[in-house]
């Protein structure tokens, strides 16, 4: 991977004329990011139905990435590449293009797809916490990876849960149904439960589309919090969301990735009318 540092180059400015990609976005600021996933040229289809084209995307590592554009455009779809999630869907596959992660190309035969989901975790937009324990929704996927020693499960338990900013408020109850969590904690559980596989990347398709306010602004919290130690890339509908959690953001319409930059300058000053029209709410 590619180290894009501006050491000495902090004063240069993005000029404000240009379509800002992702080298670009990121030299504008004054910081180091490394590219974790690089996407470069990809297209993907259902079938006959192509769903993404031509898609060239560099998402920076410790940084919350935020997908946004209207129902369809292929979000969804890009995220699940990431993972690998598409193998699932019978006829669908990247036919153009190569995605990187670490520098590998991760849809390479070679790939160990088990490892590679590791290393990616994922969150739904429904909680979908195991019918089991609380303790064991986290140990679970601890004793499937080969874990056995219980001070390490105890342990991991305690600092995803820590983690996922719901240690306080479970750490009493450990041994209960997930399933009487609010929907909040159950959603913050999932969260935990990825986090306790030490990925590099963790993505999250609309993770607080069923939560009330004050459970969608403790996940944001938490997803400020995350970044110090994953590359976050999340799908919202939400502009408000966007804003507030993330850095950087890219707007997709109908499979094309129109733009993307940090988040500030999409929402105040995009390059795209498409995007200015979007994020304006005069269609979507
Ligand atoms: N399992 C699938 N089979 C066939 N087409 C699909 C499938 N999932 C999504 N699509 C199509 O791919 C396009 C992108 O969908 P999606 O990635 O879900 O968009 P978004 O997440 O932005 O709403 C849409 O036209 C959708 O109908
Ligand atoms: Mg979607």
């Amino acid at each position: 991977m590619e180290e894009t540092s501006i050491a000495g180059n902090a004063t240069t400015k993005t000029p404000s004329s240009a379509v800002s990609l992702a080298s670009e976005a990121t030299a504008s600021s004054v910081e180091t990011a490394r590219t974790m996933v690089d996407v470069e040229r990809v297209d993907f289809c259902y079938g006959t139905s192509k769903a993404l084209h031509d898609i060239n995307l560099q998402i920076p590592e410790k940084r919350v990435t935020a997908f946004i554009g209207p129902s369809g455009c292929g979000k969804s779809t890009l995220l699940r590449c990431f993972n690998r999630m598409n193998d699932l869907i019978d006829q669908a596959k990247v036919t153009a293009g190569e995605i990187r992660i670490f520098g590998m190309n991760i849809n390479a035969s070679e790939v160990d797809v088990t490892g590679l989901r590791k290393q990616v975790g994922m969150v739904f937009q429904k909680s979908n916490p195991f019918p089991k324990s609380i303790y064991e929704n986290i140990a679970y996927g601890l004793r499937i990876a080969g874990v056995r020693d219980r001070r390490v499960i105890d342990e991991t338990v305690e600092t995803s849960l820590a983690g996922a900013a719901l240690w306080d408020e479970v750490k009493d109850r450990l041994h209960e149904s997930a399933l009487g969590l609010s929907g909040g904690q159950q959603q913050r559980l999932c969260i935990a439960r990825a986090i306790a596989c030490q990925p590099e990347i963790i993505l999250m398709d609309e993770p607080c589309s069923a939560l009330d306010p004050i459970a969608t602004a403790k996940v944001e919290e938490l997803i400020y919090l995350l970044k110090e130690r994953f590359t976050i890339i999340i799908v919202t509908h939400n502009m408000q969301q966007a804003t507030r959690c993330s850095d950087f953001t890219a707007f997709f319409y109908l499979g094309r990735l129109i733009e993307f930059d940090r988040t500030e300058k999409i929402f105040s000053h995009p390059a795209q009318k498409h995007t200015e029209d979007y994020i304006s709410g005069r269609f979507g």
